[in-house]
């Protein structure tokens, strides 16, 4: 027996070169490329993979161009301005946002051409959209209620600006309103407001984009989004210009692309993936969806290994979010699983008999990205075992 009573050595198998205090300095700084690894990381940290999260931009752009359609990925995904602006860097038109302060975080970190994709609903969250519209004045908001539409139109021609607006479309089970004949007197009720100017039209299928089975997917999506597409085209035989359709997502961008009327895909999860989107199954790779890769992880470190036969990890529900069936999945193999043990704790037992020592430091595969994110200030984006930059994660929290 070990010196203090251990059974067995503590696997202390961080280089451990510099002090804590050196390592936080470095981050907080983002002076890490090429001085920085991934066991200099204190643990639970939220790694993206640079390898897997460009090859995924990549493939994702260069299809939907392909297309002829434009992309506005939605930030939703990844709250940070970084990431918005990689994705800007390389071809999107802009972001999409999901609430209005998380659009003024992304806008304060320098993001352009927003598209806030929930309504702006009450007094405070109103005043707030015209002072992102005073200083980005491209920015589009959804309305999807004619009263929604008045105020809107009031605080604007207070504030003497033109606000941009798209008509959010009921498309599946969320927010939005019908299609067809309500939406084209909405679309009416906007073209008569001076101070609002109708950019196009909104519709996003959640309930479409997480079908398992690509077949099946494509059925309930073409249901959702052709009725979408003919809205535009009823607004303008009416004369209303409606130059612009946005929608889709990671599960249907194969099939949204296809739909005529449809000019932009708002897709997330596709630049990280998670075990939520893994079990869709593709267009051609049967039941595991394939199209992307998975390119965020956690990092936690075993702490305790109170018997034999099962350890404990450092990340716990407040590591990973819970809102999925799935449990974390070991990121190299099936040799580990894994366990909610609490807030702060996760349990690994092995059905393969393979052992860990307290100090092993160990990656998972995320349930869930967008939640999950949420959970932390940073994420470390790596290349191999290198530590290539420090994102903030701007929009944290942002969820009003
Ligand atoms: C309005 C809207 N558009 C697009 C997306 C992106 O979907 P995904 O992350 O599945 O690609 C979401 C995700 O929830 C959404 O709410």
């Amino acid at each position: 027996m070990a010196p203090g009573g251990l059974a067995l050595p503590i696997n202390y198998n961080v280089a451990m070169t510099r002090s804590a205090a050196e390592i936080d300095r470095m981050i907080a700084g983002g002076d890490v490329k090429g001085k920085l690894c991934i066991d200099d990381l204190d643990t639970p940290a939220l790694l993206l993979d640079l390898d897997a999260f460009e090859a995924n931009v990549a493939k994702m752009i260069a299809y939907v161009h392909a297309k002829g359609r434009a992309i506005r990925p939605h930030a939703k995904t990844h709250k940070t301005a970084e990431i918005a602006q990689y994705l800007i860097a390389h071809g999107a038109v802009g972001a999409c946002a999901a609430k209005i302060s998380e659009g003024i975080a992304l806008a304060d970190a320098g993001v352009t051409g927003l598209l806030i994709t929930t309504a702006v609903i009450g007094k405070p969250k109103i005043e707030r959209a015209i002072a992102l519209a005073q200083r980005r004045p491209e920015t589009i908001f959804c309305v999807d209620h004619p009263q929604n539409a008045q105020d809107l139109n009031d605080a604007a021609g207070a504030a003497k600006l033109n606000l941009n607006v798209a008509i959010d479309l009921c498309v599946g089970n969320r927010t939005g309103i019908a299609c067809l004949a309500p939406a084209v007197a909405l679309g009416e009720t906007i073209s008569r407001l001076p101070h609002l100017t109708l950019h196009g039209l909104q519709a996003y299928a959640g309930h479409a984009s997480h079908t398992v089975g690509w077949e099946q997917r494509r059925q309930v999506s073409l249901d959702a989004m052709t009725p979408a597409a003919e809205t535009r085209r009823m607004l303008e035989a009416k004369g209303i210009p409606c130059p612009w359709l946005s929608g889709g997502s990671t599960g249907t961008y194969n099939i949204d692309t296809d739909i005529d009327g449809i000019t932009e895909m708002q897709p997330g999860s596709f630049i990280c993936m998670d075990l939520d989107y893994n079990r869709i199954g593709g267009q051609t790779s049967g039941e595991k969806y394939t199209d992307f890769q998975n390119a965020l992880f956690v990092i936690a470190t075993v702490v305790s290994k109170p018997r034999a036969d099962m350890a404990v990890v450092d990340a716990g529900f407040k590591a990973f979010s819970t809102d999925k069936p799935y449990l974390p999945q070991y990121r190299d193999g099936d040799s580990l699983a894994y366990g909610f043990a609490g807030d702060e704790h996760g349990r690994i037992t092995s059905a393969t008999g393979r052992s860990v020592h307290v100090g092993d430091r160990l990656q998972f595969i995320i349930p869930h990205c967008d939640p999950s994110v949420n959970l932390y200030d940073r994420i470390f984006a790596v290349r191999g075992q290198q530590v290539e930059a420090v994102y903030r994660v701007t929009a944290r929290g942002k969820s009003q």
